[in-house]
């Protein structure tokens, strides 16, 4: 028997210690979640996502009220990221929660999300930085796989 241990590192950082472009890609997950549309739940959701041309693209939740068919914000801004630039990969992914006006404490992306946050990246073979903002501190995940592992991806199906 062999026991295999798997280790996530992330780096707890404080909103003073973020680079520019950080500070600025948490902001525009913040002010994405205004554009939510959350009636069942309530939970608004921003995400922001840097491209590797500087290019920033927004998302938010949106539900429905079969709920089935509403989407994440994560999930949103990244299918909008590969429509608009399907060749340019994708360097960092931020992720912020909002209840009535005010950010909360940081989330992370839902099993579904991870899924396709691994799939970009590989589609690109370039790490996406994963930034869950919280109140006064981000937490910072290298990859999406390593949010991920063992992961089934198109490697399982020969691509
Ligand atoms: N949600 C997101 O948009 N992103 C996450 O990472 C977690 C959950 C949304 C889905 C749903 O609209 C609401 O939050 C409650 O689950």
């Amino acid at each position: 028997m062999e026991e295999i241990r798997i280790e996530t590192k992330v780096t707890k950082v404080p909103y003073q210690e973020l680079s520019q472009k950080e500070f600025e890609l948490m902001n525009q997950a913040v002010q994405a979640a205004t554009h939510a549309y959350a009636p069942y739940s309530k939970f608004t959701v921003g995400a922001a996502v840097l491209l590797e041309n500087e290019v920033i693209i927004t998302g938010s939740n949106q539900e429905n009220a079969a709920y089935p068919s509403g989407l994440c914000a994560e999930r949103v801004a990244l299918f909008q990221a590969s429509h608009q630039y399907p060749e340019v990969p994708v360097l960092a992914l931020a992720i912020a929660a909002v209840a009535d006006k005010q950010q909360v404490e940081s989330i992370s992306p839902c099993g579904a999300c991870r899924q396709v946050l691994l799939e970009i990246e590989q589609r690109h073979g370039k790490p996406m930085k994963v930034l869950l903002c919280g109140t006064k501190e981000i937490l910072i995940i290298e990859s999406a796989e390593s949010l991920l592992p063992l992961c089934f991806g198109a490697k399982d199906l020969d691509c």
